[in-house]
């Protein structure tokens, strides 16, 4: 038996070559020695205020992308968050088992919430016990995650285990997957801060779905330093991260990342970082576009994706009410 894996990203900003990098190609590469679920989670999106036509036309946009990506939905599922309303009713239930304490100790609520004043809405206090539903109603094994996601999943792993305690064995207990592969991308301009979807000054991030002439200005305003010299250390953190970004798309190691930088400067660092990039990003949104221009074809996937996810879900959700004393 294959084990099971889910992840989802929020459809809250356009993705970034930090979503690919650490997310999106690791997913690919999970599709054949895993049991894979991967949704595109409009349901956490609306914790804070979204444009409804952007988030809708976002979430064909991002389920395009991961298509373009190599996801293929006859290998595993791919679904969008509310067209499965298990989650939100086994995140009612979740939310009757989770206590305020622990919630408000959420370091990325505190982040977000610190910004909203008196206005804080209970979804965004609440999105960890929606997250929780997501992977416990598959039975989630294994989830892949960047490591800002690691307190939500001890929070999800303690509420299965509650459960389990007071209900008898109701969930699987999951793992998180940190980072298997490759390495955390950061934003170009403030290289210690990583590269955000949702972060104010966009001068440092590169979208998946951004222009030629556009990524190729930002990487030739990367923050890099005053060393001059191309070495893989923390104190350069800018020459660092361009290191990475190069060698990911390159296939090339760290090691062998430095050899062909050998004796060159900051300005071949960025150009060969440049063609790289161009060279992964422009094929990936030539095919992205391929499948936005389908919408019929892309209906038929994300339908059949809703239908075989709610099919799986099933009989967790039936079990977990039945355990809670409602009425089947
Ligand atoms: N909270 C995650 C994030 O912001 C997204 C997410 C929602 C998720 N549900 C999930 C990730 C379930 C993994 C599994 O990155």
């Amino acid at each position: 038996m294959k084990k099971r894996i889910f992840s989802g990203i929020q459809p809250s900003g356009d993705l970034t070559i930090g979503n690919y990098l650490g997310a999106l190609r690791n997913w690919v590469n999970f599709q054949d020695n895993y049991e894979t679920l991967y949704s595109i989670v409009d349901l956490h999106a609306i914790t804070v205020k979204q444009d409804p036509e952007l988030l809708r036309e976002r979430t064909l946009t991002n389920l395009s992308l991961y298509l373009a990506a190599g996801l293929d939905p006859e290998k595993g599922l791919l679904f969008i968050q509310s067209h499965v309303p298990e989650h939100t009713e086994l995140a009612w239930i979740l939310a009757c088992h989770a206590y305020m304490g622990e919630l408000s100790r959420m370091v990325q609520y505190k982040d977000k919430s610190a910004k909203l004043g008196e206005s804080i809405p209970t979804g965004l206090f609440n999105y960890p016990t929606l997250m929780a539903a997501d992977i416990l109603l598959y039975q989630a094994e294994l989830v892949p995650v960047g490591e800002d996601q690691s307190q939500h999943l001890e929070l999800t792993r303690d509420l299965a285990i509650r459960f389990n305690n007071a209900y008898g064995k109701t969930f699987t207990v999951p793992k998180g997957h940190f980072n298997p592969f490759g390495a955390k991308i950061y934003d170009l301009q403030n290289p210690t801060a990583s590269m955000h979807k949702s972060a104010e000054n966009q001068n440092g991030i590169i979208f998946l779905m951004e222009d030629e002439k556009s990524i190729r200005k930002k990487v030739s305003r990367s923050v890099t330093d005053s060393l001059g010299t191309i070495a893989y250390d923390d104190a350069q953190p800018g020459v660092k991260n361009l290191l990475n970004i190069f060698a990911l798309l390159s296939g090339k190691t760290i090691d062998e990342a430095l050899l062909h930088f050998d004796g060159k400067g900051y300005k071949e660092l960025k150009e060969d970082v440049t063609e790289v990039l161009l060279g992964e990003l422009l094929p990936l949104q030539k095919r992205t576009r391929d499948f936005l221009s389908d919408p019929e074809e892309l209906r038929k996937i994300y339908t059949k994706g809703a239908q075989k996810a709610r099919e799986l879900a099933k009989p967790t959700l039936d079990d977990v009410k039945q355990k809670v004393g409602f009425v089947l």
